[in-house]
């Protein structure tokens, strides 16, 4: 229990970041699934939610909070996202839950950025988690070959397709010393649809739950 708690305890804390806005930008996973259920108390004071995904729209929907369509919304003040690993520059892997390409897109689109975390994602350097790539289906096999010229291990994630038809490649063994920099060599290889690294936009803020506090990392 003691990581879901943390999880919870990080994703309240990132309510307070609301302030007066009306709309939010959500993201996915098992710790801005907290963060969801938390928009319940103050769901009356929002017109709507831009979602990342399928799933947390489903959520979403459970609570009566309308889901907006991120072309209409246009530029939006916060969105609260979690991540599978976590730097102190505030640069993140994501897309454990494969949601990566949507997630990219509203975390590019908002003036901020506060990423939710417990503790034991945070991390000295990137890549102890698989960097998940998601690929056009018919470029996975050059895709991965040529992220083994880049010295990594990719895994296809068979069976499983993103909420935008993709296939998914789970990238072990790279140690990310250049976040910036691998993010984009791979975002160029053909193919590519998007890279779990999200370092050329960072998080603006990292909320760390611990099992007493919540740690604020800002940049
Ligand atoms: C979804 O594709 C991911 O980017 C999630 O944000 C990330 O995997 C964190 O998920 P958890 O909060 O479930 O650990």
């Amino acid at each position: 229990m003691g990581a879901e708690d943390n999880k919870k305890r990080a994703a309240r804390a990132a309510l307070e970041y609301l302030g007066d806005s009306r709309i939010v930008g959500v993201g996915t996973g098992s710790t801005v699934n907290h963060f969801i259920e938390a928009l319940r108390s103050i769901r009356g004071r929002l017109d709507g939610a831009v979602s990342s995904s399928e799933a947390s729209t489903q959520r979403l929907k459970a609570l009566g909070i309308p889901v907006l369509d991120l072309n209409a919304a246009g530029e939006l003040p916060l969105y609260v996202d979690g991540a599978d690993e976590a730097n102190r520059h505030l640069q993140l892997i994501k897309g454990g839950g494969g949601a990566l390409t949507r997630e990219k897109i509203v975390a590019a689109v908002s003036k901020r950025f506060v990423c939710v975390v417990d503790d034991s994602k945070l991390v000295q350097v990137l890549g102890g988690f698989p960097l998940t790539v998601a690929v056009i289906p018919m470029a996975r096999s050059y895709v991965a070959r040529e992220l083994v010229k880049l010295g990594g291990r990719p895994d296809w994630r068979s069976g499983f397709t993103t909420d935008n038809g993709n296939a998914i490649l789970d990238v072990h063994g790279l140690r990310i010393l250049d976040p910036p920099a691998l993010e984009a060599e791979i975002s160029q290889i053909t193919g590519v649809v998007s890279v779990g690294i999200f370092a050329r936009r960072p998080a603006d803020m990292l909320l760390v739950g611990y099992t007493d506090r919540v740690e604020k990392i800002d940049r």
